[in-house]
């Protein structure tokens, strides 16, 4: 497998093709954060206003770890999934309180605040640290699945892992935060579910599922 090759042709499809969102306009910890959150069970698309009012509301830490609960619950309404927003509150609370309006740079510390799991804490340490973390989502293992073949089955949590394996050695260290972006775009725009779009697809030539056609057999994720 080339991976600088990779890393190079992923890299330069991202930049010249990624969608111009607001959460890329400005890539503090917090900003990557709430929109981490909001686009953990809600599309892109629906995620924009709201993330806009809601940076609006809340435009730093300190705002949002003193706000009224019926104030954020109002700038949540219609996103679903409260709790995301109230543990959101509480670990934004500690990052006020206990560390200093910083948001930890290890994904050991960063792992303890509510709500942070092992994808948020990859995305906000890679976007916003530019450290080498991976941010291993629904749509990153599609991707990965096709590119190296990999026929684990998603569902298993030791699949994730293997998956975070993978991209320690694969992400880019120049730019990590891009790189991971990269595969998420991919996956949103190029390497979609059920009909890939192969063929103007930036890294075809490392796609090894391609090479076999089996890109719509992948991933194998068992019925529950
Ligand atoms: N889905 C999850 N995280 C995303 C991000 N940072 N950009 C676009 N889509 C996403």
């Amino acid at each position: 497998f080339k991976t600088v090759q990779f890393q190079t042709d992923l890299l330069n499809w991202y930049r010249e093709n990624k969608r111009d969102l607001p959460w890329r306009k400005q890539a503090t910890p917090y900003h990557v954060w709430v929109s981490e959150i909001m686009l953990q069970q809600t599309r892109v698309d629906t995620v924009i206003p709201y993330y806009e009012q809601f940076m609006r509301l809340f435009p730093n830490m300190e705002h949002l770890a003193y706000a009224k609960e019926e104030a954020i619950l109002k700038a949540w309404e219609g996103l679903g999934y409260y709790s995301r927003v109230r543990n959101l509150q509480v670990a934004v609370r500690e990052v006020v309180e206990q560390y200093g309006g910083v948001v930890p740079r290890t994904r050991k510390e960063i792992s303890t605040l509510k709500g942070i799991g092992p994808y948020t804490a990859g995305a906000i340490l890679s976007i916003a640290y530019g450290q080498r973390e991976p941010a291993v989502d629904g749509n990153v293992m599609r991707v990965l699945s096709r590119i190296l073949h990999i026929s684990d089955d998603i569902r298993k949590a030791a699949t994730r892992k293997k998956f975070e394996e993978c991209l320690y050695e694969l992400i880019d260290p120049d730019d990590p935060g891009s790189f991971n972006q990269g595969l998420m775009e991919l996956g949103a725009l190029i390497c979609t579910p059920t009909s890939p779009s192969c063929g103007v697809c930036p890294v075809q030539s490392h796609c090894q599922a391609f090479a076999v056609g089996i890109q719509t057999s992948l991933p194998v994720k068992t019925k529950k």
